[in-house]
């Protein structure tokens, strides 16, 4: 079988009985013979059992577990290959917004990820392909030095009552975080992280900071913070960008978690107010403000749902979850007299059906790409939208 191109999951598309196949492990150019393992009425889903012939594309996966682990979907492709492949893939979702990416920030392909979260049922590990099995792991390609050096200690842990494990890393200090039920016995472990937490109660350490330029910022054991440091800086960075170019002086920052963006853009700006439903995450917004010293900036715990005086603002940022802008928020942006929106996003299926919506009201200026998880078929967007002047 011939393998014609690459779905936005990794997966290689070819065609049987006219029927699409999704070809897991297999690049375009590729010729292969396959086993379907899933076959539904208008889509099939395969395994290579034999390559005939090989994409020049193709490399040598780095990672032990790869194809067995469900965490990394694209490391049989070179990077630069790879950049191509989500260039392609977004130029064809953003094709029906008439908007082409200007261009793909990346960093390092390994060693980037400054957290894991580890299932736990009888082994430590993830999750297998599709599938709630759980492999053991030793070792993590994407995941930074620090998190790898940490994960042998896991095996002192009795693991009777926990469910997950998540490690983080910042400004090279460690992180352990328990979740399940009490009690759970951490004498043993404790000497190797700098900070543990059971659920979301410290029980040894002290609170880790990540710097991002020069903002520091708590680090909570179960809220958000970005996961590729040197690439969210780099976003940080064009998101301030933009307001200094718009002359931004009033911003909106919805979903602000424990407000990252909203404090690093606050020296460009007038005035910030971040939006967060999570109550954690807002406690943490606000001792980062104090930790930086930080002025002009507000934290409201809240549903987006409930934005209010929206027209005393002339820049909104989201960012939203992987779900998306509800309409609810969609309908007050097109109904606002908001100047400009700096759409920051993980998902780009919603991105673009968020930006059908409010291109009624709005040109769409750029999307920009920031390549915050190389390995995966996940990607960051960023998406800047004006105003057309009625
Ligand atoms: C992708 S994170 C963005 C966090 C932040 N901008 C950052 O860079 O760290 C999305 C955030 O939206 C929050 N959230 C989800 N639904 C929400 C809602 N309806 N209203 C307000 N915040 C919400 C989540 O708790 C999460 O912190």
């Amino acid at each position: 079988m011939q393998i014609v191109k690459m779905d936005n999951q990794g997966r290689g598309i070819t065609y049987y009985n006219d029927k699409i196949v999704f070809v897991n492990n297999a690049l375009p150019n590729e010729d292969v013979d396959i086993f379907i393992t899933l076959d539904k009425k208008k889509y099939s889903v395969a395994n290579v059992t034999k390559y005939n012939k090989i994409s020049n594309s193709r490399i040598e996966p780095k990672c032990k577990y790869y194809g067995i682990c469900g965490g990394c979907q694209l490391e049989h492709i070179s990077y630069s290959d790879e950049v191509d492949y989500k260039t392609n893939y977004l130029n064809d979702i953003f094709k029906s917004v008439g908007v082409k990416i200007e261009r793909i920030v990346t960093n390092n392909d390994y060693n980037y990820r400054d957290k894991i979260t580890l299932k736990v049922n009888k082994c430590i590990g993830f999750n297998k392909i599709n599938s709630n099995d759980i492999i053991s792991i030793d070792k993590c390609m994407i995941a930074d030095n620090l998190i790898n050096d940490k994960i042998k200690y896991l095996k002192l842990i009795d693991t009777t009552n926990i469910k997950e494990v998540i490690i983080k890393s910042f400004d090279n200090k460690s992180m352990l975080v328990l979740n399940g039920s009490n009690p759970v016995d951490i004498s043993k472990i404790s000497k190797y992280f700098d900070t543990i937490y059971i659920n979301n109660k410290l029980v040894s350490g002290y609170r880790i900071i990540a710097t991002i330029n020069n903002i520091k910022y708590y680090i909570a054991p179960n809220g958000f913070f970005q996961v590729n440091i040197s690439i969210a800086e780099k976003m940080f960075k064009y998101i301030k960008e933009i307001c200094v170019n718009k002359k931004a002086e009033r911003v909106l920052d919805l979903y602000c978690g424990c407000g990252s963006i909203s404090l690093f853009i606050a020296d460009s700006v007038k005035y910030v107010h971040g939006i967060e439903l999570n109550e954690q995450s807002i406690r943490d917004a606000n001792d980062n403000k104090e930790l930086n010293n930080i002025t002009n900036v507000d934290f409201s715990c809240d549903t987006t749902d409930n934005i209010k005086d929206i027209n005393s603002f002339d820049t909104i940022i989201v960012d939203p979850p992987r779900s998306g802008l509800s309409k609810k928020v969609i309908n007050k942006l097109l109904s606002s007299k908001i100047k400009n929106i700096i759409y920051v996003s993980c998902d780009p299926i919603t991105l673009k059906r968020d930006l059908t919506y409010l291109k009624d009201k709005y040109n769409i200026e750029s999307i920009t790409t920031f390549d915050m998880f190389p390995n995966t078929y996940h990607v960051e967007n960023v998406a800047t939208l004006t105003r057309i002047s009625s």
